[in-house]
């Protein structure tokens, strides 16, 4: 079991959530958080505090989007440094923010794999 960053997430990375995990298993892209699932703890604590609705229990998946969104939290927690502490959001973060704005569609074609700065 583990909790999973999807698309809501891209374009937005308001980083609330790297301040609550006990066991800092969030890592930095460019644009999108990944979470580490052979780190993440299965608290849940992550998942209320995200303000783009980007964070849910894998089980909250369908079975094709959990095969595509493990993938993508894998391989990218593997590659990109860790990030524990709370920074800006993107510029554009409210605009890209389905919450906030519901004609925003789907992201992931904007997902970019190139690493943040990580702390
Ligand atoms: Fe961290 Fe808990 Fe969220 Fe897993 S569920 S990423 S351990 S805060
Ligand atoms: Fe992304 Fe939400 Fe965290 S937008 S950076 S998963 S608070």
């Amino acid at each position: 079991m583990t909790y999973l960053v999807d698309d809501n997430c891209i374009k937005c990375k308001y980083t609330d959530c790297v301040s609550v995990c006990p066991v800092d298993c969030f890592y930095e892209g460019e644009n999108f958080l990944a979470i580490n699932p052979d780190e993440c703890i299965d608290c849940g604590v992550c998942e209320p505090e995200c303000p783009a609705g980007a964070i849910k229990a894998d089980s909250d998946f369908n079975e094709t989007e959990l095969a595509y969104w493990m993938k993508v939290n894998t391989d990218m927690s593997a590659k990109w440094p860790n990030i524990t502490t709370q920074r800006d959001p993107l510029p554009d973060a409210d605009a890209n923010n389905r919450e906030m704005n519901a004609d925003v569609p789907d992201k992931r074609e904007h997902l970019s794999e190139e690493p943040g700065a990580g702390d």
